[in-house]
């Protein structure tokens, strides 16, 4: 059964201390984590170690990188490697945010690359893809996405693809406060779902946890998780306010 996964991605964002501070607001909150459910904080890398270490005690709950290079190592100035991101036991990874294919120039052909990284070594890429408002105006939206699946998973085995959550982040609802509604986010992830099973087949497709990111709130969290193909949010402004990211935990199905 595929996992229901409430995933924070603070972005550049916070100070250790007030990160700190967050964490442990939202972890001594009443929430409700169940079996088949997971808690992601993607925080910024100079973080890592510590909030790995207030979440260690806690089951379900990870903490995951913003990013990682695409190569092994060697001369990235600045830059910081999967090996790196495993020594410090992180097991989570954002693949491929639309932030960074926009300011950085990240290719699919380059998230392939790190897909592939991730995945030598044990990590999980929560692989990013969404579309623009100019593709949606065009109503262009499921090829743009498809394409985006195809060129940077679908060369993955059967077994490799099942280890991949994917985050369908429409970028006109990136931070802009207009949430897709509950059947626009619907109606994408079930083609991405489409796209998995043509590639993979049904059994393998319906594993696949598919998170819908894009002003998810406190107050439309429910209606967005109760979608038959959304299984949980990347959520960014929000989960920055404790009371709201831990409304969004509780509002995994
Ligand atoms: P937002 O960001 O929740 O602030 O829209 C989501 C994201 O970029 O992952």
């Amino acid at each position: 059964m595929r996992k229901q996964i409430a995933a924070a991605n603070w972005k550049m964002n916070k100070t250790l201390q007030e990160g700190q501070s967050l964490l442990n607001d939202i972890l001594s909150a009443d929430l409700s984590v169940g079996e088949n459910q997971e808690v992601l904080f993607a925080v910024p890398f100079p973080y890592l170690i510590e909030a790995n270490n207030i979440v260690s005690n806690r089951k379900n709950i990870f903490v995951t990188a913003q990013n990682c290079h695409h190569k092994t190592s060697g001369a990235y100035t600045g830059e910081v490697s999967v090996g790196m991101l495993t020594s410090i036991g992180i097991q989570y990874c954002l693949v491929g945010h639309s932030e960074r294919r926009e300011y950085f120039a990240e290719s699919n052909q380059m998230l392939a690359e790190k897909v592939d990284l991730c995945l030598a070594s044990s990590i999980t890429p929560v692989f990013c893809c969404g579309e623009p408002l100019s593709i949606r105006d065009a109503d262009t939206q499921n090829q743009f996405v498809e394409e985006q699946l195809k060129e940077s998973l679908f060369h993955l085995d059967a077994a490799a693809i099942q280890k991949v959550v994917i985050a369908y982040e429409p970028i006109w609802a990136i931070g802009t406060g207009r949430t897709a509604s509950a059947e626009q986010a619907q109606e994408m992830h079930a083609h991405i779902r489409l796209s998995l099973t043509n590639q993979y087949g049904e059994a393998i497709a319906q594993e696949i946890s598919i998170l819908y990111g894009g002003s998810v709130k406190g107050s439309n969290a429910s209606e967005l998780f109760s979608m038959k193909d959304v299984d949980g949010g990347l959520v960014g402004g929000a989960s920055l306010i404790a009371s709201e990211f831990v409304q969004i935990i509780n509002a995994l199905k």
